[in-house]
């Protein structure tokens, strides 16, 4: 099965290399993206190309195909994989050269995009909640930037799960930033609230496609960070990504929300999401 594209070929995985010296390899000198497939049908593909654009200008990185390209490659890809339900990996990295930490003057960027299955039971049960433990954001000043650099998110991740929990939420001072991998919606006072768009947060395309349907159904949204000190108030918490979609979260840092069920909101906001799913990907 041809699932990897890669500097111009297509491949199966195990056969695709790259460079001991690409700089993804050596310094994570790179940008990244992953789409949900679902039913043989991108989603919100438009969306993340713009966010790997704009990844690429604020890193300096001269992307290697006009996005147009990029788009049918994507296309072809999922063609001759043959998967209909999965996501896409997408990575772009500074190309290969000599080790220096300044960009090197002749490197051509390494382009790689790869199509897997998701483990949908995973998926299902995670559905009906998870757990969440919080954590000091120890990362750097452009988390917006959807970068390669992800060992604090890494160490995070793990220290939630080698404690029992699903995911780490991110604590800036006293500020819920967002999760290891998501981002996180706090219901309070009947509102949906979520971290603003700054710095501090990479822009998920599921929270944006989360705010666009509270809209709509008239389900009030304010975006403002959420403090530790008011968390013992939340009635309902979630997490959004492009693989968890909506996961609501019924305990955090051992503490249960909502009895330990999800939320009505929280289911409110599941059944849209599927909505537009069926729609978009039919
Ligand atoms: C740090 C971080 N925040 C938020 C998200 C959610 O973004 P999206 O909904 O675009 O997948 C991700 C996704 O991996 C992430 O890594």
């Amino acid at each position: 099965m041809l699932d990897t594209f890669l500097n111009g070929e297509y491949y199966k995985s195990d056969e695709a290399r790259v460079s001991i010296e690409d700089r993804g390899f050596l310094f994570g000198d790179g940008i990244y993206e992953v789409v949900r497939i679902y039913n043989g049908h991108y989603f919100e593909l438009g969306q993340h190309l713009a966010r790997l654009e704009r990844s690429a200008r604020k890193t300096f990185l001269t992307l290697p195909y006009e996005l147009s390209r990029i788009e049918t490659i994507c296309h072809e890809l999922l063609q001759k994989s043959g998967i209909a339900n999965g996501k896409l990996y997408m990575q772009i990295t500074r190309g290969s050269a000599p080790r220096t930490h300044e960009f090197p003057l002749e490197a051509a960027p390494t382009i790689l995009l790869k199509v897997s299955e998701v483990n949908e039971n995973q998926l299902r049960k995670n559905k009906i909640g998870v757990t969440a433990l919080t954590l000091p954001d120890e990362r750097w000043n452009h988390c917006d930037i959807k970068s390669l650099n992800l060992l604090p998110n890494v160490l995070a991740k793990q220290q939630a799960r080698s404690q029992g929990y699903y995911e780490a939420i991110f604590v800036h001072g006293q500020e819920i930033t967002e999760g290891a991998s998501s981002n996180v919606f706090v219901v309070l006072d009947h509102k949906l609230t979520t971290a603003p768009e700054s710095n501090r947060i990479l822009l998920g395309i599921t929270r944006n496609v989360v705010i666009e349907l509270a809209a709509e159904a008239g389900i009030p949204v304010e975006e403002r960070f959420v403090t530790l000190e008011e968390l013992p108030t939340a009635s309902e918490l979630f997490i959004t990504s492009t693989v968890d979609e909506i996961t609501p979260v019924l305990s955090i840092d051992g503490h249960t929300l909502n009895g330990a069920v999800a939320g009505e909101i929280t289911g409110q906001m599941q059944t849209l999401f599927q909505q537009k799913l069926s729609m978009s990907c039919r």
